[in-house]
């Protein structure tokens, strides 16, 4: 597969990490490897642990990173376990970056079911090795009032209820199979007609599936409130995030640990995408930045 990586806000996270003793760098999301590879091409002297729970992305990375091999240790799986994984103290970890989502080589693979644009199967699962629900499954599975939460809460979906029962409905003929019968509904639902720079409403949809599939957010308020007690003082952490309900666990948690001095926000984060970053990579409109060093 051919795709150019854009790591989101790149040049503000080297900013970030420009201010720690450059040693070791976790990059628990290492995706396409785009971060990691200026981290490494940045801070000459130091090792980086690159974490994905995703097999083909972790050999994407692999080959984005091959110039680097002497420099880089790769790990499969969730970041949510490092701490329970790896003695970042001992290790003397310096920086962690965050950077959750999908990435380019899963969101183009149409047999992975991540892009409403592509057609495939409804499956989700950045690891699919370790099994678990399919979106498909959730979709054929889940009752009306369990997917109408999960698509306001996760997809804030206005329509919710309508596009529950209308899922239901659906499954009583045929069970739920592919990324098109999913985007082809929520067209008809929203009466959707592409304009110039409207985001297709399935965006929203896909997303809620994905986040449920993923259990993205299950785990990471009790990471987060690990960061002191875990990381070495003067190391610092850069999180971004990609939708309001992510960003607010963040937020809460960092505020948190300022107030009980266990860490220092830095400035001026959280930051956005400059217009000329989101012209380039529009996957980048919606991200955040967030950092802190450890007190
Ligand atoms: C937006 S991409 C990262 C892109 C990367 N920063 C780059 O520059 O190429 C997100 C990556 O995070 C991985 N990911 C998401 N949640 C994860 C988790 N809990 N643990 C480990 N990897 C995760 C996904 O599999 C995906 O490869």
């Amino acid at each position: 597969m051919n795709f150019r990586h854009y790591p989101v806000m790149s040049n503000e996270v080297l900013e970030v990490f420009a201010g720690t003793a450059k040693k070791l760098f976790v990059d628990c999301t290492v995706g396409g490897g785009g971060h990691s590879h200026r981290i490494l091409s940045a801070f000459p002297q130091a090792r980086l642990i690159a974490l994905d729970q995703d097999e083909e992305s972790l050999e994407l990375a692999r080959a984005t990173l091959a110039g680097f091999a002497a420099r880089v240790e790769f790990r499969h799986g969730s970041y949510l376990s490092l701490f329970d994984e790896l003695d970042c103290k001992k290790l003397g970890v310096s920086g962690v970056l965050v950077d959750p989502g999908i990435s380019m080589v899963q969101l183009k693979d149409g047999r992975r079911g991540f892009a409403h644009s592509l057609e495939g199967p409804l499956d989700m699962r950045k690891d699919p090795a370790a099994g678990g629900e399919t979106a498909a499954d959730v979709l054929n599975g889940w009752g009306e009032e369990r997917l109408a939460d999960l698509f306001a809460r996760y997809g804030e979906v206005l329509y919710s209820r309508r596009l529950a029962k209308a899922v239901v409905e659906k499954r009583l003929f045929a069970p739920w199979r592919t990324t098109g019968e999913l985007r082809r509904l929520v067209e008809g639902l929203t009466h959707w007609r592409p304009r110039a720079g409207s985001v297709h409403p399935a965006a929203q949809v896909f997303q809620a599936l994905r986040i449920a599939v993923n259990r993205e957010l299950d785990g990471l308020a009790s990471w987060l409130e690990r960061i002191p007690a875990q990381l070495p003082a003067g190391s610092r952490v850069a999180f971004l995030t990609y939708h309001s309900l992510e960003d607010r666990l963040v937020k809460r948690a960092f505020q948190e640990m300022k107030r009980r001095e266990r860490a220092v926000l830095l400035r001026p984060f959280p930051g956005r995408p400059g217009a000329g970053e989101v012209a380039e990579n529009l996957a980048s409109r919606s991200a955040k930045l967030r950092a802190l060093e450890v007190a």
